[in-house]
C-alpha cells in the first residue's frame, strides 16, 4: 500500500512529503495549469526533488506518433518520470511500444471501469489509474470497480500496480485501499482528514490535563 500526492503544487507537495507519508506523485494538465504559472519541465525537476519516487506526467497530444513524441521527452527529464497516457485506442497503441520497444514506464489514465484497465494492462502498462470519483459520479460502484481490476491483476498474473485517483473524501481512500488499489493518489487537503479525529484530541488533552495535575500538587515530579 502506498500514498502518492496527486498534485503539481510545490507547497502542498512539501507539506505532504513531510508528514512521511508520500511515496509518489501524479500530476495531470488541469492540475499543472491550477498551480502557480512557471515553466513545466522546471516544476517536474523540483518535484523529482522533493520525492524519491516516480512522478506521473501526462500528454495532451492525441495522435500515436505525436503522443510517442511527447511521451519520449518526458521520459528522458528522469528515469523516475512515469509517463500518463489518456485511455484510447491510440493510447493502447502508444502503451505498447513505450513499454516494450522504448522501455518506458506509462501509467494509463482517465479510467472508469474494469474492461479499459485490464486493456491497459495487457498493452503492458506499468499503472493502471481509476478515477473513483468520476466513477461514482457515474453512478457506478468504484468500490466494486477496483475489486475487480485487482482480481484481474491477479488472475493474470501481471505485475501492473492499481492506482485509484479522483479521491473526493478521506473515506474514499480508506475505501480504495480496501477494495485492493496498491496505490492511492490524494490532493494534499485529505491528509489532514485522515489524521485528524475529535476524539484523538480530546484524549490527548485528558492525558495532558491529568499530567498537569499531578504536577501541581507534587504528585509527580
Ligand atoms: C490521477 O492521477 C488524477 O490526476 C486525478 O486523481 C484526477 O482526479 P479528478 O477527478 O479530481 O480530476
Amino acid at each position: 500500500m502506498e500514498l502518492f500526492i496527486d498534485s503539481a503544487d510545490i507547497a502542498d507537495i512539501r507539506k505532504a512529503v513531510a508528514l512521511g507519508v508520500i511515496s509518489g506523485c501524479t500530476t495531470n494538465p488541469k492540475l499543472a495549469a491550477l498551480a502557480e504559472p512557471g515553466d513545466f519541465r522546471h516544476r517536474v525537476e523540483e518535484i523529482l526533488g522533493i520525492i524519491p519516487g516516480p512522478i506521473s506526467v501526462e500528454v495532451v497530444a492525441e495522435q500515436i506518433d505525436d503522443m510517442l513524441c511527447e511521451a519520449e521527452e518526458y521520459a528522458a527529464w528522469h528515469e523516475r518520470v512515469v509517463v500518463k497516457i489518456p485511455m484510447s485506442l491510440e493510447g493502447l497503441e502508444v502503451v505498447a511500444k513505450l513499454e516494450r520497444e522504448r522501455d518506458i514506464r506509462v501509467n494509463v489514465t482517465c479510467m472508469v471501469n474494469t474492461n479499459q484497465a485490464t486493456m491497459a494492462m495487457m498493452a503492458g502498462a506499468s499503472y493502471v489509474s481509476l478515477f473513483v470519483g468520476r466513477i461514482n459520479d457515474l453512478g457506478d460502484d468504484a468500490d466494486a470497480v477496483l475489486q475487480q481490476t485487482a482480481h484481474s491483476i491477479d488472475r493474470g498474473g501481471f505485475s501492473t500496480r492499481l492506482i485509484a485517483g479522483s479521491m473526493r473524501s478521506a473515506d474514499d481512500i480508506r475505501r480504495s485501499f480496501l477494495a485492493g488499489a496498491h496505490i492511492v493518489t490524494t490532493p494534499y487537503r485529505f491528509l489532514p482528514e485522515m489524521a485528524h479525529h475529535p476524539r484523538t484530541v480530546e484524549t490527548i488533552q485528558e492525558f495532558k490535563q491529568a499530567w498537569n495535575q499531578a504536577r501541581s500538587e507534587g504528585g509527580l515530579s
